[in-house]
């Protein structure tokens, strides 16, 4: 098959169970692969992670000529994305001690057990709605200090910016584009708002922490409010409920290795780590060169869009012994499930913790259960790409 249309294989929903094989043709298919588009998929693990460390890659959608606003910092290049990425980070505490992070882990376990609570033998389930999704909802919300029973209201931001964050090569993006740029706008508005009310008198939340900022060096405007927080929502909405739920899924399709989990929970963070290689949330994420540059021979013109296949590169057999294969105790391990270099995830603490405490709870109520239907649905979003539903016999 031409491996000029990949892309859009790729993307085609058919292929959401199983991407894998495409992402098997795209390695093959060389390490720069173009398509009909004018863009091109990296899928090789090596050249993925040295385009990922290359300070001539843009992750700024402007490099390509698309006019538009401003956008939130995983999108804008360093020195700029530095500053706010490290602001952001403060209220985290000191990089690689993260206080606040670690002060969640007694709530992360009384949220799951509220969630699991009824989870009783005998009782069909859906993993996603009854458990995966609200818990990284409830944590991130507590986290940003956003009131819980707001959720209904965010969740249609939430799809809608989602949604045209995606990747979609053959499709007529106006619609889709036009209902993300509102939903920002309406979201980063609610966002600003809450961030105003604790000016004064603030909470132990994120929000608070940005709105109490004395130090005007350190403040961020209004609009880099706006955009951070909604950028801290949807991460915390749209990518740990497809860890838990991937992980599951995996779980149940392979009861060897979730006995061995129950007999050795020691290596659950092992395991955590190996799924986020062998079925990662984020698929793939788009990078563009500011100047023409060779990649493994091929030049690359200033302003194409490359889209770098994480979840191939996860899969590539030459950084990754028997690739397909899903191995908790798997060691050396550098996956792209959190990115690398400088957009690397400074999520990645919390969902680890989420995981773990998920997984934690949920092995000793899986022994017995059944997937009710394999593959289950499938989201329609090829780059944030996970289960819709997982319903579950317990
Ligand atoms: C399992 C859950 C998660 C996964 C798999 C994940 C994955 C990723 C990946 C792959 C990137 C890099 C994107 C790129 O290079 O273009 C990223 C960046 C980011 N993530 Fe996460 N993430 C998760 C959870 C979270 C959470 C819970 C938060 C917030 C608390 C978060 C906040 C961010 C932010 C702010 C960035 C941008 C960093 C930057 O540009 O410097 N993520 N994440």
């Amino acid at each position: 098959m031409d491996s000029d249309t990949l892309l859009a294989r790729i993307t085609d929903y058919a292929s959401r169970p199983n991407p894998y094989p495409l992402y098997a043709e795209l390695r093959e298919a060389g390490p720069v692969v173009w398509q009909a588009g004018g863009n091109c998929l990296i899928g090789g693990y090596h050249q993925i992670a040295a385009l990922l460390h290359d300070p001539r890659m843009s992750a700024d959608p402007r490099t390509r000529g698309e006019m538009t606003h401003k956008p939130p910092f995983l999108r804008l290049d360093d020195p700029e994305h530095h500053r706010l990425r490290t602001l952001t980070m403060r209220p985290f505490g000191p990089p690689h001690s993260p206080r606040r992070v670690d002060s969640m882990r007694g709530e992360i376990g009384r949220i799951t057990e509220e969630l699991t609570e009824t989870f009783e033998a005998g009782r069909q389930i859906d993993l996603v709605d009854d458990f995966a999704y609200p818990l990284p909802v409830a944590v991130i919300c507590r986290l940003l200090g956003v009131p819980h029973e707001d959720e209904p209201l965010f969740r249609a931001w939430s799809d809608a910016i989602v949604a045209s964050a995606d990747v979609r090569p053959d499709q007529d993006t106006t619609d889709t584009d036009k209902a993300g740029d509102q939903a920002r706008i309406e979201m980063g508005g609610y966002l600003v708002n809450l961030a105003e009310q604790r000016r004064g008198k603030p909470g132990d939340d994120m929000l608070s922490a940005f709105a109490n900022e004395l130090d005007p060096a350190l403040r961020l405007t209004q609009e880099e409010l706006a955009e951070t927080a909604v950028l801290l929502l949807i991460a915390g909405h749209e990518t740990t409920v497809n860890l838990i739920t991937n992980g599951v899924l995996t779980l149940l399709r392979q009861p060897e290795q979730q006995d061995r989990l129950r007999r050795e929970p020691e290596l659950l963070p092992r395991a955590v780590e190996e799924l986020l290689r062998y079925e990662p949330p984020v698929h793939m994420r788009e990078r563009i060169p500011h100047a023409d540059m060779e990649v493994a021979g091929t030049r690359i013109p200033a302003g194409t869009s490359v889209i770098l296949v994480f979840g191939s590169g996860n899969r590539d057999p030459r950084r990754f012994p028997d690739p397909d294969r899903f191995d908790p105790t798997r060691a050396d391990n550098q996956h792209f499930g959190f990115g690398s270099g400088i957009h690397v995830c400074f999520g990645a603490p919390l969902a680890r913790i989420e995981a773990y405490t998920a997984l934690g709870a949920l092995l000793p109520r899986l022994a017995t259960a059944q997937l009710v239907q394999d593959p289950p649905p499938y989201r329609q979003n090829a780059m944030l790409r996970g289960p819709r539903h997982l319903p579950i016999q317990l």
